[in-house]
């Protein structure tokens, strides 16, 4: 009798080996090995066949992509939390689950959004130029100061997993903690964190530090638009480790150059790997190229987490974190 079918599991990038092996156990893997994102129709011929199709956020997952695949193909397990370029619906109108990696990258992205704002507000990124550059300088009672966090309010859209590791971080640091979220954070959260709920309108009004770590959807894009950077105080900081269509970019750079806040910090861009060009010409400005779950234990749990969820699915015992 011959031997049943492996199934074929699909990655598009090559991902830890740990991940790669809980797959070789379970099937065939097929893998792209480079390590930019794939061109489109090398994706499209390379997920041809395929049971399960691992991706990454720069992937996108449509009704082209899913016919590329297959009618055999019955789950895109995403290595990320977002998963904005997943066409959720076309996937479920051909039976094919969607999952996603939840609350493993909530420390590593926090911890970055954290190092964001201490770059913008102490200015770590422009003394590193400025010392680099060979410039003289020496120190002086109002030498490049910045703003200390104590008593400052941080402003968090979107209290999740994410915002709420970046609010505990940030009350070591002496700030107070308000949020914007469309739900309410359960009552223990909101008291063990003794952060306020507010409308977008006031947080705005309110923050001395603004971070995002809400999804993208229809709703989010473009949250943060010239009307809102308007209504932040100059003194301000907006920090988007989130996603970058969030915030209009264009609109940011405006504020930025005419000091209508006074700094950003980004993790994320609207047209990746794109960035407003106006952005790196800005000393009030730090770019960091989407790191924010960019550790070695954090990859690895990721790709793990999205190797056991493509794994349970096709053994037909369901997916462990599926998209809502
Ligand atoms: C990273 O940006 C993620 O969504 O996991």
């Amino acid at each position: 009798m011959a031997a049943p079918q492996r199934p074929l599991f699909v990655l598009t990038n090559r991902l830890p080996e740990s991940a790669v092996a809980l797959l070789r156990e379970a099937g065939e893997v097929r893998s792209d090995e480079r390590e930019a994102a794939i061109p489109r129709r090398d994706l499209l011929d390379l997920v041809a066949g395929a049971e399960a199709v691992l991706t990454l956020l720069g992937d996108r997952v449509d009704a082209e992509l899913l016919d590329a695949a297959g009618p055999q193909l019955r789950c895109v397990a995403n290595v990320a939390v977002g998963y904005d370029n997943v066409d959720v619906a076309a996937a479920a109108e051909r039976g094919v689950v969607v999952t996603n990696t939840p609350g493993v990258l909530d420390e590593a992205t926090a911890d970055l959004t954290l190092a964001l704002i201490l770059a913008t507000t102490r200015r770590v990124v422009e003394g590193d130029r400025l010392v680099r550059s060979g410039r003289a300088w020496s120190w002086g009672m109002h030498f490049m100061l910045g703003g200390g966090l104590q008593g400052k309010l941080l402003g968090i859209v979107g209290l999740g997993g994410i915002g709420r590791r970046v609010a505990q971080r940030a009350r070591a640091f002496g700030m107070r903690i308000a949020y914007h979220s469309r739900h309410r954070a359960p009552a223990e959260v909101e008291a063990g964190l003794e952060a306020e709920r507010m409308p977008l309108e006031r947080l705005l009004a309110e923050a001395d530090v603004l971070s995002l770590h809400c999804p993208l959807t229809p709703e989010t894009h473009h949250l943060i638009g010239a009307a809102e950077l308007a209504a932040m105080k100059p003194s301000a900081v907006l920090v988007n480790t989130a996603r970058g269509p969030v915030v209009d970019e264009g609109a940011l750079a405006a504020a930025l150059e005419e000091g209508r806040i006074a700094a950003a910090g980004l993790d994320v861009y609207e047209r990746e790997p794109h960035v407003e060009r106006r952005l790196p010409e800005l000393d009030n400005v730090v770019l960091v190229p989407h790191l924010g779950s960019a550790t070695v234990e954090t990859r690895t749990a990721m790709a793990e987490l999205a190797a056991r969820n493509a794994i349970s699915v096709l053994s037909g015992q369901g997916p462990l974190t599926p998209v809502r």
